[in-house]
């Protein structure tokens, strides 16, 4: 059996592959596979391990390669794949979800505490020789304590989040899902409210949701236009669920304070992007789950994915769509 594999994994992921007698080539240049480049690697293949989000497995690519297996993905989020298709297809989807919900809600903590400080464009201010004179009321923040987290989409990684900011700040927890997240109420106190409510109340906002055609765009400057102007909204999900010129807009007109991001639309992110260069502004390259524990982690459950997928058996975390 041969498993083509669009990066390089974790050596833990590969070796669970060899030990199973499973061929793999990776693909190791470090560069986006184009669509022709995957269709064909696959051709040549029995089972893809997809890494990220960046390839789009949809409804074209999967028939053509109807003779796949299974398809693996390294990523807990699966908006590149046409997963009604592959159904259709008898194609089985892994996903890697729980083992990179500390890591990236440690990246939502992280962003939400920088931008509340402005650190990353006070680093900058460093670099650029501007640590200038001590001035009492220049560089303030905001402090966090008792401050209501807000969060669109209560799953693991938002529960994660929202235990490490009630231990932290205490901060009271409100969110939106389609339906209740009965566990998180009862655990963190969390309480469901209507999505204009969770803009209306959130002092920090942060996105844990899916990118689905209802979540896509769903944060633009009606969303932002209804979020306190001592707000900071929170994206480690899906840069395609906010709009950024309307966040742009909203942080320049002050209709809310400040925005920290781990997704961008479109990645990478411009370097002249003006967002770039404001104080209460934190971007990072996509990086929520990037720990070793959690890349271990997902290399591990992607590999036990596509074994299983292999051998005709029920992915241990399939795509369920
Ligand atoms: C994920 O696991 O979904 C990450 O965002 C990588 O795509």
């Amino acid at each position: 059996m041969k498993a083509f594999i669009t990066r390089q994994i974790p050596e833990v992921g590969l070796q669970l592959l060899r030990a199973a007698g499973i061929t793999v080539t990776a693909h190791t240049e470090k560069r986006e596979l184009s669509r022709e480049e995957l269709t064909n690697a696959c051709l040549q293949h029995d089972a893809l391990l997809s890494v990220g989000g960046g390839n789009k497995i949809d409804a074209e690519f999967l028939n053509t390669c109807r003779h796949l297996k299974v398809v693996s993905l390294m990523a807990v989020g699966y908006d590149n794949v046409d997963v009604d298709a592959a159904k259709q297809l008898n194609i089985p989807i892994g996903h890697t979800p729980g083992v990179l919900s500390n890591a990236t809600a440690d990246t939502a903590f992280l962003l939400m505490l920088a931008v509340s400080r402005k650190a990353f464009y006070l680093h900058n201010t460093i670099a650029r020789g501007e640590w200038g004179f001590f001035e009492p009321t220049k560089n303030l923040g905001m402090e966090l304590n008792g401050r209501t987290l807000g969060i669109f989409g209560l799953g693991k990684i938002g529960a994660t989040l929202a235990r490490k900011c009630r231990g932290a700040y205490d901060m009271p927890v409100i969110y939106h899902n389609r339906g209740r997240n009965e566990a998180a109420e009862r655990e963190l106190g969390a309480e469901w409210v209507p999505f204009d409510e969770l803009l209306h109340r959130s002092d920090v906002l942060s996105l844990h949701a899916a990118l689905t055609p209802e979540t896509k765009g769903l944060f633009d400057e009606n969303a932002f236009a209804k979020m306190k102007p001592s707000s900071i909204f929170i994206n480690t999900a899906r840069g395609g669920m906010h709009n950024e010129l309307h966040l742009l807009k909203a942080l320049q007109e002050g209709r809310i304070w400040g925005a920290g991001l781990d997704v961008t639309n479109p990645e990478p992110m411009d370097p002249d992007h003006p967002l770039l260069q404001m104080p209460n502004v934190a971007v990072l390259p996509h990086i929520g789950s990037a720990t070793v524990e959690a890349r271990n982690g997902m290399a591990v459950i992607a590999a036990q994915n596509l074994i299983a997928g292999l051998k005709g058996e029920p992915l241990p975390h399939a795509v369920k769509g």
